[in-house]
């Protein structure tokens, strides 16, 4: 996720970039002087892989591919210039120009994908060729883009619209167009897949709802509130490794953890739920839930969250990711003032999560 400020802003942010490797065990961070790549193995420390900072470039995005030592990395110097690297060697494999500024690039084991404002390219990683272009797609400013991690089956989503919420959903593998998901009425502010690219969540910039489909059918499949607030802008949307929690965090000074968690006939009630009364009304109702009319339904799919952190700053642009340190669920928030927060998330009883670490990025 770009923490990209390109105004006057810049001089007094710390960190342009920053970003969660696809297996989140590493960070990545752009700063005014080059990059950074940080390993996430413990809570206590975190220690860096990679430092370049001696460098004047100042790098805007950085995506490296899981554990490996390929980078992809643009600068604001040379924002039309993408630079494969292979870090550890010190070394550039290659070097591509686009007509237009880069908003983004992802990458998996098959392919690199680059997100310009109005077209996307898509990349062989095996000899970065390019194997398709997506042309003319609908003014995508933020550089919105995901894509899959897993190996088959891989895909790509990407705005269909800049006026409403829809969803692209493009095959890599197979080079062909999907299907498209009408996930919002206004515009997309943060998607996220789940490691199997099964599961996407999407915001739009309203950020009051955030909402769940399976891919690549599209059914909707899980319905939260973020809260009544106006004016939230949902910056990052990140699906737990077990798929069973997802952080959306914005530019205020709470990161929601919401539970996807299968009320009804599918899965046998848990214990505390059932016997609450609330857990019982809930059971009821989406037993029910399918003959009462579409729009009762989805009034009742609405979840709240199950867990918040409370960061101690608000109004910074942040990314978010939940993983598992040291064996237990923690939720990991980087901010552009360059900072990495490690919280604790109690996956029985959700509530608010303690704060374990911050280091310094
Ligand atoms: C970019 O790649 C070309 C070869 O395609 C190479 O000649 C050039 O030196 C590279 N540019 C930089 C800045 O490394
Ligand atoms: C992703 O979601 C699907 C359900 O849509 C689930 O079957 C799959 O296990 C999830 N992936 C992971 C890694 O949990």
């Amino acid at each position: 996720y770009n923490l990209g400020s390109r105004g006057n802003e810049l001089s007094t942010r710390k960190i342009i970039f920053a970003n969660f490797n696809q297996d989140c065990t590493s960070l990545a961070v752009g700063t005014k002087h080059g990059y950074k790549l940080f390993a996430l193995n413990s809570v206590d420390t975190l220690d860096v892989i990679y430092d370049n900072e001696s460098e004047t470039e100042d790098v805007c995005l950085v995506d490296r591919l899981f554990s490996s030592s390929l980078v992809a990395i643009v600068s604001l110097m040379s924002p039309r210039k993408l630079k494969v690297c292979h870090f550890k060697k010190g070394t550039e494999i290659c070097n591509y120009s686009y007509s237009n500024t880069i908003l983004g690039v992802k990458l998996n084991r098959i392919r690199l994908v680059v997100v310009l404002e109005e077209s996307l390219y898509i990349h062989n990683i095996r000899d970065m060729k390019v194997l398709h272009t997506i042309r003319d797609t609908p003014s995508n400013p933020k550089g919105l883009c995901c894509l899959s991690v897993n190996n088959d089956n891989s895909f790509l989503v990407y705005p269909g619209s800049s006026i409403t919420g829809e969803v692209q959903i493009f095959d890599v593998t197979t080079l062909n167009a999907v299907s498209t998901i009408n996930a919002h009425d206004s515009p997309l502010a943060a998607m996220a897949f789940n490691s199997t690219a099964t599961k996407l969540a999407t915001a739009s910039c309203k950020g009051t709802v955030i909402r769940v489909f399976s891919v690549p059918d599209g059914q909707k499949l899980f319905e939260f509130r973020r809260g009544v607030k106006r004016c939230v802008s949902i910056g990052s949307l990140a699906f737990s490794p077990d798929s069973l929690f997802l952080c959306a965090s914005s530019n205020t000074e709470t990161v929601h953890i919401f539970k996807l968690e299968q009320m009804g006939a599918e899965k046998a009630p848990v214990a505390d739920e059932s016997s609450s009364w609330m857990g019982y009304f809930n059971k009821v109702l989406s037993n029910s839930a399918s003959y009462l009319p579409s729009q009762v339904s989805e009034v009742l799919n609405q979840g709240r969250d199950f867990a918040t952190v409370k960061l101690s700053f608000q109004g910074s642009r942040n990314v978010c990711a939940i993983t598992t340190l040291q064996k237990l669920p923690r939720v990991l928030v980087a901010d552009e003032d360059g900072f990495l927060y490690i919280y604790n998330l109690d996956p029985m009883d959700g509530g608010e999560c303690a704060l374990l670490r911050q280091h310094n990025l």
